[in-house]
């Protein structure tokens, strides 16, 4: 009989990541701002969607900020290359009851611009970047905003949103490079995969710790709504790295806060292709024909792998409701147990089964907002004014964020590689008979 390996050093507290009590996660609606009468400089990086908000979804930092920081905040600069789209959203602002926040916000086309100009005084304590990924997490020139905040802003915290990168597969190391660089500097980071932050995920945690679980499987599935996908970049693997990478991304993060780090070696995926019959999308908002055939999206990815503890994840990543909600689900399996998160974007609910009952207990949790929490830690971290310093922690590390981003990675290429030895092996199949 073969012996059985033994179990991997440390398997047993993969599950077991930095949490935060559930109690603690509490809307914006039920919180004041934070103390204090001194101004709270803030810059901001981007001026899109996940900085002002949009009809797309409930993102919206600039909202957050100002809850969080009451009369405290001020944005002193607003980078973004698209003045006009700058101004357009800043106008907006000071025509609102925020004007305190944003009646001196100076816009600039580049980080390189602010720092140029910056006074003392506009020194800012946090810097939210919400670029495109396809401007950060690399170590050249334009693509390096991470490195220019510590070369010339050291010790000022970053808010960096999610995938940290899409650039090509072989600057992965630029990422963890930039990770190493950051957490060697002690700088407070924080990336945005506010999944984490869910009152739902940290319940699962609870249970996973408090019974003293070793996870076993973990089933991701991710149908989001294309229809109301209208940015061709999405749609443009050179743009965006493909839906994997850009937004099955919070799925893959997820599978790995519960299961550990992933062996990826093992990770096999399939995709069906837009050019396949199965893979025909009939209400796309944007004009497939504009986008290079090699460049057009999956509209199906399941993967599967093996963590490092020995456990097995899955996922599928599917482009083909339409209408304007996502349909998604995350599944956790442990030793009699299983914790079902559904619906996480909309109205989050968590199906927990445990021994002694064959029936799951369901809660809802109706006025959650991840997105309200995962700033308030940041905010609260870089204040440095909890006594209890298991209320503020980081759940998504820089460092972190980039192993996910190696994962997805990871997927992309074995779904292709799956593809091309399907091509392989049908070549092969029409030359044997051509020759018969
Ligand atoms: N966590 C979430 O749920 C969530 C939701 C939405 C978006 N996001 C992420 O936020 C990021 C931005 O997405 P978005 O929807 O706001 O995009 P967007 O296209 O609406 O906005 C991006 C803005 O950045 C500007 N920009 C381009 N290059 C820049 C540069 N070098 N420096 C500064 N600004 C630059 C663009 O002009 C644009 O105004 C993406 O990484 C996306 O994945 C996350």
């Amino acid at each position: 009989m073969a012996s059985l390996p033994a179990s991997t050093p440390g398997s047993r507290s993969s599950s077991r990541r930095p949490s935060i009590d559930p109690s603690r996660l509490v809307p914006m609606d039920r919180t004041s701002h934070i103390g204090g009468s001194d101004d709270f400089n803030v810059v901001f990086v981007g001026a899109g969607n996940i900085m002002f908000g949009s009809p797309e979804g409930p993102w919206n930092h600039s909202f957050r900020l100002e809850h969080k920081l009451g009369p405290r905040l001020k944005v002193v600069a607003l980078i973004d290359p698209a003045i006009e789209r700058a101004a357009a959203v800043l106008q907006k602002k000071c025509d609102s009851f925020v004007v305190s926040a944003y009646q001196d916000t100076r816009i600039f086309k580049s980080f390189e611009d602010f720092m140029q100009q910056m006074s003392e005084k506009d020194r800012p304590r946090a810097v939210i970047v919400g670029s495109p990924p396809m401007f950060r997490g690399a170590t050249t020139p334009g693509r390096d905003i991470e490195m220019q905040i510590m070369k010339h802003l050291p010790g000022v915290a970053m808010f960096i949103e999610k995938p940290i990168a899409t650039g090509p597969e072989h600057e992965i190391p630029e990422g963890f490079k930039i990770g190493k660089m950051i957490s060697e500097a002690k700088t407070i980071c924080s990336v945005g995969y506010m999944l984490r932050y869910l009152k739902a995920v940290q319940m699962m945690k609870q249970v996973i710790d408090e019974n003293n679980l070793t996870v076993m499987s973990t089933i991701a599935r991710y149908a989001c709504a294309y229809e109301s996908i209208a940015k061709p970049e999405w749609w443009d693997k050179s743009k965006s790295a493909g839906p994997v990478i850009e937004q099955g991304t919070h799925f893959c993060d997820l599978s790995r806060y519960f299961g550990g780090e992933v062996d990826i070696s093992s990770v096999q995926a399939h995709s069906l292709e837009w050019y396949e019959n199965a893979g025909r999308l009939s209400k796309m908002a944007i004009d497939e024909e504009k986008i290079a055939p090699e460049n057009r999206i999956p509209r199906v990815t399941a993967a599967t792998w093996k963590y490092d503890s020995g456990a097995v994840g899955t996922f599928t990543h599917v482009v083909a409701l339409q209408g304007h909600n996502y349909s998604c689900e995350f599944e956790v399996h442990a030793d009699g147990y299983s914790l079902k998160l559904v619906n996480p974007y909309v109205l989050p609910v968590l199906y927990i089964r445990k021994p002694g009952d064959d029936n799951e207990t369901t809660t809802r949790f109706a006025d959650d907002d991840p997105f309200f929490s995962e700033i308030s830690n940041f905010v609260d971290l870089i204040e440095d004014i909890e006594e209890d310093p298991e209320s503020s922690t980081i759940l998504s590390s820089y460092e972190d964020a980039v192993k996910t981003y190696e994962f997805t990675w990871a997927i992309r290429r074995a779904s292709e590689k799956s593809l091309e030895a399907k091509a392989k092996a049908s070549k092969e199949a029409a030359d044997v008979a051509k020759n018969a």
